[in-house]
């Protein structure tokens, strides 16, 4: 059974996702961290409530982003985590943790990149009057969203959709594909 770290700075909803996944033993998987940047978080709850260990780690602590990643890699190296998983992970990842998990890290974002990478990618794209967006699951590299595509799924978006329908569809999606990912690269 693999073993997760979750990296997640916010509500949480595909930690659940995937942690309720790893419980039904749909993923071969196990998430046995949280790791948060933000003490307040809603995620956190979330960890606890289903006895997942939660490790928050404040980058204003450390002097640079490398020696903020060395306090996590020893975390992650003393519980022989093999997978980050990011969801919701407000940070670009640096040298130290690509370095030593290599094509072992994967994000999702929602959109169907390269397009709208960064924030708000929902809404802008709504906004644009795009007719489909989607999600895409993607290993992660230096950049922002822009590692190797591992899978996307398409969201269409009707003439009658509000922003509010738009993002709870592609939660949704969000949850069914990063479990799929999940399901799959556990397998290997
Ligand atoms: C998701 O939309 C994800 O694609 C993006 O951040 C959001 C996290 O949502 N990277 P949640 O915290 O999992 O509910």
């Amino acid at each position: 059974m693999k073993k997760i770290a979750v990296f997640a700075s916010g509500t949480g909803s595909n930690f659940q996702a995937i942690a309720k996944a790893c419980e039904k033993g749909v993923i071969n998987g196990q998430i046995t961290l949280l790791v948060c940047d933000k003490p307040d978080a809603k995620v956190i709850g979330k960890a606890k409530d289903m006895n997942i260990e939660v490790f928050t780690v404040l980058a204003k602590e450390y002097e640079d982003r490398a020696a903020y990643e060395k306090v996590i890699l020893a975390q992650l190296r003393g519980q022989g985590i093999e997978l980050l998983v990011l969801a919701g992970y407000m940070r670009l990842v640096g040298n130290t943790l690509l370095e030593a998990y290599p094509n072992k890290i994967i994000n999702i974002h929602p959109s169907l990149l390269p397009a709208y990478p960064g924030l708000n990618s929902i809404k802008r794209a709504f906004e644009e009057g795009e007719s489909e967006t989607g999600v895409t699951v993607h290993y992660v590299d230096s950049g922002m969203d822009t590692g190797p595509i591992i899978a996307q799924r398409v969201v269409e978006i009707d003439d009658e959709d509000t922003l509010d329908a738009l993002e709870e569809r592609m939660h949704q999606v969000e949850h069914e594909l990063y479990v799929e990912v999940l399901r799959k690269l556990c397998e290997d």
